[in-house]
This record gives structure tokens, sequence and C-alpha cells, in this order.
């Protein structure tokens, strides 16, 4: 099984998704860690009650970001993880960091990029008019939710969504997503090959909730 290293800032639900895909026998991944850059995320006694070892590296402790990602990158070298998943890490790992596992990190973002990576993203679909939204799986490269495209979820968006009513329903595919993502790039169905997802034919990529 590919060891599998969890990075959030919040509630960690995405985080705890993962997990439970894990416990199942055939499954191709376990935890191994769960990182946070937030000592109040609440994913980190969710984790904690499962037996998961946690990390916590809030940024303001060190003097800059090379220092910040030196030890995380330290604390990776002792669980050692094969696969790395972002979820809700609202901080952007710096290339040199980045090349340390290339092709072997995850993100998930709640919309069907490329439309609307970065902050406000159901507030601007919603007033972009967009009718279905949905979230993204894909590899992490430099820029920020620009890395190649893993998998999608989509939702449809009601006429009376807010920013709110949407993000929970979107949140709801986002934790039957990430789990088929991860099964994909730990059963090495898809991997990152010259800046593309390259993927095993006739895998599913795609889902509707
Ligand atoms: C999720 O909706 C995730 O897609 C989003 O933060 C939320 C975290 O929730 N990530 C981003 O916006 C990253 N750009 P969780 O802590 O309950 O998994």
């Amino acid at each position: 099984r590919k060891r599998v290293a969890v990075f959030i800032s919040g509630g960690g639900s995405n985080m705890l998704a993962l997990a439970d895909a894990c416990t199942a026998p055939d499954f191709p991944a376990e935890i191994v860690a769960v990182f946070s850059d937030k000592p109040s995320a609440g994913g980190i006694e969710k984790a904690q009650a499962r037996g998961i070892k946690t990390f916590v590296f809030e940024r303001k402790g060190f003097a800059g970001k090379a220092e910040h990602e030196a030890a995380i990158l330290a604390a990776l070298d002792e669980v050692k993880p094969d696969i790395l998943c972002l979820a809700g890490y609202m901080r952007l790992f710096s290339a040199e960091f980045i090349s340390r596992y290339e092709g072997s990190i995850l993100n998930i973002h709640p919309a069907l990029l490329p439309l609307f990576p970065g902050l406000h993203t159901h507030e601007r679909a919603i007033q972009a008019g967009v009718k279905i939204a949905g979230c993204t799986v894909h590899f992490v490269t430099e820029g920020m939710d620009e890395g190649p495209i893993v998998a999608q979820g989509a939702v449809p968006v009601l006429a009376d969504d807010t920013p709110e009513t949407l993000a929970g329903r979107v949140l709801t595919v986002e934790h039957k997503l990430y789990p088929l993502a991860l099964k994909l790039l730990a059963e090495g169905k898809v991997r990152m090959e010259d800046g593309r997802a390259i993927t095993s034919p006739g895998t599913v990529t795609g889902i509707a909730d």
C-alpha cells in the first residue's frame, strides 16, 4: 500500500473521507501522517482519534518560507510518504518543495478547473451564472490550482443557491472524488508525464452526484 501524507488547514472532512476509504482492506493506500499549518485545524483531533500521526508546522514559527518548508520536508523524511494529498491546505509550496515529490502531489479544489481557481470559488461560480459546478483533483505544479487534471465531480447549481449551499453540495462530491483520484494514482492508473496527466484507457475520471 502506498503511504500517504495529508495536508490540511481546516476541518479536514476531505482528509476523513480519504481515511475512511483507506480502511477498506483492498484500498491501495494508507494515511501515515496528517500535516497542518494551523494548530486550530479541526482535522488534527479527528486524525488523532483515528490513530494517525499529526504534525503542526505554523508558518509564523519560522523565519521564512524556506525554513518552514525545510521543517516539513524533514518530518516527511521521517514518515516516508509516497504520495502527498493536499486537502484544504491553504498555502502554496515552492517549486523546490514540489520537485521533491514531483508527480506525487494531489490537490482538491472546489471548482471545475480551469474555471474559478483561487479563493471565493462558489461566489464567483454563482455570479457567473454557471449551471453546473463541481470539484477537481489535480497534480500539484508550481502555479495555484493549475496542474494537470486527474478527476472531476459535477453537481447542479440551483436557482436559489448561496455560496454556502453550493459549497455543501460540492463538498459531498469532493468526498467521493478524492478517494477515487487517490486510488487511481496509488494503482498507477494515472501519472504525470511532461506536464500532462496520463490515464489508463477506460478509466472513469468524471463523476456526477
Ligand atoms: C474543501 O472544499 C476544499 O476543496 C477546499 O477547502 C475545503 C476544505 O474542507 N480547498 C480549497 O479551496 C483549496 N484551494 P475540509 O477541510 O473539510 O476538507
